[in-house]
């Protein structure tokens, strides 16, 4: 949800500000902006659209100035045009913002009849207009800067500039993150470390209610009422982190390929190869203490955390309540003490989920992590951080972190399953050592199954609406694929349980209307075979994907059907979610779509 940066250079900055926003360009890609300060004047330059169309901007018309602030929009408030992209400027102030200012409405009405003009239809131009306004009535830029933080509410990562300090960038943060990074004789401001990577790798992260003023020789930290405060600073890893496509045409493409290989590393921290047990000194949580379970996330975080719910329950025999964070953050859920809450994000910043977290911390719940970024708010402010170990994702569409979270969710829920007593150490072992195949099943299947869903695809991109069925872990899994597909191809898609068909989708099924059904041959295979039949029977297409032993055991006339090979229940979500994802992502290529940044999408959701 936008992403910011600043520097105080030694040198010209623009560069640079835009090299930063394309590590931050998976936050927003609807306009982008950058403005300097040279010769005691504010500039700037705007764009709508891709960070490209900036940088053409850029070329022809330089921006000069040794400081400088700059913005990659994902829009909330006015729609993505040049007049609304970031930087926003009033009387010698520059405003980029992250976030949303709940209040803005009420103080723009305030400012209009106090005779101000506004020239956006952005929340955030209200912080510049009061910055301004408060320098108008003699306040200094320090002064201007807390009184203005005092006044709004809501979420927010702000840098500004004032004209007059052509030697300071001003920022602060209140939910959305805002990391500092210390340059020889420079200073650096972003939306994440990754942003920052290529200039420094000492980092500090303000905290919520921090604002900070840097100048060349280093940064001051103040509190909400100003009182100067001290954060540490860390070394930060992001700088091994720094990514590009390799020989794939999409991030989307060379990140599904990339799963076996970050998948072992990630077993590699939850389980003990030789014994084929579960690390315990992993696990930080006390499953056996623990009553029951509150999962929360978001999108296809959410979709891993579903799965998980069915293998906590099977092994490990514990209740867990699992919603999406939007609801369950206004839900007044009554929490017994006993449970612990565990929260699934890749960015470690949806702002949903941060705050389901909040509201389980303040129940006085153990909270748990399964996070991708571990220097993100989320893991920063659990008691028990889960890395999932997936690397950098940059393709908006998740893959390689779903099943990064879907393989330690399953080490979490046979940990806790021998933490309770509830699985023997047999069953551990031997599902340890299924777990332990899976790298090399999947790159298997990767090697195999690609010229087949490219075929699919081309036949799905003809369609206008798909339907997704699945039975047991298979039903979420159905979920995340139509997730997929309807994120980056933009074809309508529909993910059900199998045994709802009869309960209402049925109604939509014809000769057009694909239905991808997800089967492994495993308890619910018979069910679903049913349910298959009743779609037959009424002349639907079926794209079954399926393995051996279910290949050979249906006897229904399909349109096509993908042979996976016959593997444990407890790895089938994994193996199963590499078709899913490959049909998304070549039907998607033959759509034409931006597979990488799909519209509409950001990749880490810092607002409600
Ligand atoms: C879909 C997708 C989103 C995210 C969701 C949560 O492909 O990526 O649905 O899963 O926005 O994001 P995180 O995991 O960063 O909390």
């Amino acid at each position: 949800m936008c992403g910011i940066v600043g520097i105080v250079g030694d040198r010209p900055v623009a560069e640079r500000l835009v090299d930063a926003l394309k590590r931050l360009e998976y936050r927003g890609y609807d306009s982008a902006g950058v403005a300097t300060i040279r010769d005691g004047k504010l500039e700037r330059r705007r764009a709508e659209g891709k960070l490209f169309n900036l940088e053409t901007k850029l070329h022809a018309e330089p921006l000069a100035g040794d400081i400088g602030i700059a913005h990659t929009r994902w829009a909330t408030h006015g729609a993505p045009t040049e007049t609304n992209a970031h930087p926003h400027f009033t009387d010698g102030v520059a405003v980029v913002h992250n976030g949303i200012i709940e209040n803005f409405s009420e103080i723009k009405d305030e400012l209009i009849a106090a005779g101000a003009s506004f020239s956006t239809q952005t929340d955030t131009e209200v912080v510049a207009q009061l910055l301004a306004r408060y320098r108008r009535d003699g306040m200094e830029p320090r002064q201007a800067m807390q009184t203005m933080l005092q006044r709004v509410t809501g979420a927010y990562a702000l840098a500004v500039l004032f004209h007059d300090l052509p030697d300071t960038i001003m920022a602060a943060r209140s939910g959305p993150p805002l990391a500092v990074g210390y340059g020889k004789g420079e200073m650096f401001l972003g939306s994440d470390a990754i942003a920052l990577a290529p200039f420094t790798n000492e980092i500090t992260y303000l905290i919520d209610g921090d604002w900070a003023i840097l100048d060349r020789k280093g940064v001051a930290i103040f509190d909400h009422d100003g009182n100067r405060v001290e954060r540490p600073k860390q070394v930060s890893v992001a700088a091994a982190y720094m990514v590009d496509k390799g020989n794939h045409r999409h991030f989307m493409e060379k990140e599904i390929y990339q799963q076996p290989e970050v998948i072992s590393h990630a077993l590699g921290h939850y389980v003990d190869l030789i014994e084929n047990r579960i690390n315990t000194n992993a696990l930080a949580i006390d499953f056996a203490s623990v009553q029951s379970l509150a999962l929360s996330a978001c999108g296809t975080a959410y979709l891993a955390g579903l799965v998980g719910k069915y293998w906590f329950e099977r092994y490990a025999r514990l209740p867990v309540e699992a919603d999406v964070a939007s609801e369950f953050r206004y839900r007044d859920i009554p929490l017994s003490k006993n449970a612990a809450a565990l929260f699934i994000s890749q960015s470690g910043e949806t702002a949903d989920t941060l705050a389901s977290l909040r509201y389980c911390k303040d129940e006085g719940l153990k909270i748990g992590a399964v996070v991708n970024v571990r220097e993100s708010t989320i893991a920063r402010e659990s008691d028990a951080v889960f890395p999932i170990m997936a690397g950098p994702e940059i393709g908006v569409a998740s893959t390689k972190a779903f099943t990064c979270q879907l393989s330690v969710l399953a080490a979490l829920a046979i940990g806790a399953g021998r933490a309770r007593g509830t699985i023997s150490q047999l069953e551990e072992n031997r599902l340890v050592r299924h777990l332990a195949e899976m790298p090399r099943i999947m790159s298997k299947v990767l090697n195999t199954i690609q010229p087949k869903m490219e075929s699919l695809a081309r036949e799905l991109s003809k369609c206008s609406d798909v339907l997704y069925l699945g039975r047991g872990t298979s039903f979420p899994l159905a979920m995340e694929g139509a997730l997929k597909l309807k994120e980056i191809s933009y074809i309508h898609a529909e993910g059900y349980a199998a045994g709802e068909l009869k309960h209402g989708p049925i109604a939509l099924i014809d000769e057009n209307m694909p239905v991808i059904v997800i089967a492994p041959h495993d308890r619910f295979f018979e069910k679903t075979v049913s349910n298959m039949q009743e779609v037959a029977a009424r002349g639907g297409r079926i794209i079954f994907i399926t393995d051996e032993k279910g290949a050979a055991a249906s006897k229904l006339e399909t349109m096509s059907t993908i042979v996976l090979p016959n593997v444990d229940e407890i790895i089938a979500p994994m193996i199963f979610s590499l078709p899913i994802q490959l049909l998304a992502y070549h039907t998607a290529v033959f759509m034409g779509t931006d597979v990488d940044q799909p519209r509409n999408l950001a990749k880490s959701v810092t607002v409600e």
